[in-house]
């Protein structure tokens, strides 16, 4: 064979971001085979870079970035920055440049992992998440900022091609699973321009997809479900707001976020996809050692399936479940004894 080269930036960020990110590079150099060449370059984005030069994420930097086959973040965020600075500043801003509009989060109760539900329901499911549209395109103002008459508008944007281009995606990640259910979850009783955008537009390309049956649910009903019948739900699609809550609901009842994965994923591979933890930089426990490793080395099994190598992805998700099945029979382990448990299995 060949020998191929994966061209992988890093960015390991803020917090735990950088603790995470070792051991996720860890675990993906142990499971590469041996013709493929792993290449990273490093990027220092994040609040050290915010405060040593003002910089967030430049046009060069998306620039060099763009060079990539794909991203590993960490986690970008520090209290000694202005909240939505870099939320603004460099997460959203590097989701919209490269056109990142399906954001992937899949939920799975592992066995061995504790869930805050009662028994051991069966939780096998995947949201997948409008990334460019909705409320989160920065489409307001203010006016009379800091009188007793402040005006905020915050005005939430869907389009036909933005909300087909998703919908399409569920569809197909439905299809292709052995359960084939779609869920679309939005508010289209009260928010009737958008909802009823979504509805038809699913309801369109459903016709499409004869073998995938599918429901509709308001958002807070879907909330009530994912705790009372989270096994109803298979493949999940919804809007930028919706999606944000939801799915830390969904990772809240299926292990937790030290094992919530996702990706920030450009379909059409025009710009690189970006994989990366649920949770933030955790500054409470920053420096530590303390972090769990596991979302981190999760996202590199998306990173890796985005990327077609489908083997080497479920050789990591085996690895984590396997160790996640021991865990309760161990003491606590640093954040990289973790990591090298989980790189001596998919190396094994
Ligand atoms: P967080 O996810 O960083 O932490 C929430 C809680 O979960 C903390 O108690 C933390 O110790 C714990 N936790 C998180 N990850 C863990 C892990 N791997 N292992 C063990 N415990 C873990 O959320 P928080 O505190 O709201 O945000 C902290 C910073 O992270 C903020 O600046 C925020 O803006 C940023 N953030 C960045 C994200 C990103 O880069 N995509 C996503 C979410 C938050
Ligand atoms: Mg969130």
């Amino acid at each position: 064979a060949s020998s191929r080269i994966l061209n992988l930036a890093v960015i390991p960020g803020d917090g735990i971001g950088q603790e995470v990110v070792a051991e996720g590079l860890k675990v993906l150099s142990a499971v590469l085979p041996k013709d493929v060449k792993l290449e990273t370059k490093e990027f220092d984005f994040g609040a050290r870079r915010y405060h040593a030069t003002g910089e967030t994420l430049t046009d060069a930097d998306l620039d060099a970035l763009k060079a990539h086959d794909a991203i590993l973040l960490g986690a970008i965020g520090d209290p000694s920055v202005p909240s939505g600075v870099l939320e603004r500043g460099f997460l959203l801003k590097l989701r919209f440049a490269f056109d990142h509009h399906v954001n992937l989060r899949p939920s799975k109760l592992l066995p061995g992992v504790a869930t805050p539900l009662a028994g051991q329901p069966e939780i096998d499911f995947v949201v997948v998440r409008e990334g460019t549209e909705g409320p989160y395109t920065g489409n307001g103002g203010t006016i009379r900022k800091g009188t007793e008459h402040e005006v905020a508008t915050e005005v939430s944007v869907n389009t036909a091609f933005g909300v087909e281009r998703v919908v399409r995606d569920a569809f197909a990640r439905a299809q292709a699973r052995p359960r084939k259910k779609l869920a679309l979850i939005h508010k289209n009783n009260v928010l009737t321009f958008a909802g009823h955008l979504w509805t038809n537009v699913f309801n369109k390309v459903a016709e499409e997809y004869p073998e995938v049956s599918t429901e509709y649910m308001h958002v807070d009903a879907a909330t009530i479900y994912l705790v009372t019948q989270p096994e109803r739900f298979d493949v999940i699609v919804t809007d930028n707001l919706f999606g944000d809550i939801i799915t830390d609901l969904a990772a809240a009842v299926s292990g937790g976020i030290g094992v919530a994965a996702s990706g920030n994923i450009n379909p059409s591979g025009a710009f690189p996809s970006m994989f990366e933890p649920v949770h933030g930089s955790a500054p409470d426990i920053a420096g530590q050692g303390k972090a769990d490793p596991t979302a981190t080395v999760l996202s590199v099994a998306l990173l890796l399936r985005h990327l077609g190598h489908e083997a080497e992805a479920t050789r990591i998700e085996d690895a984590v479940s396997a160790d996640l099945g021991e865990r309760g029979d161990l003491p606590a382990r640093s954040t990289s004894e973790i990591g090298d448990a989980l790189a001596a299995r998919v190396a094994g």
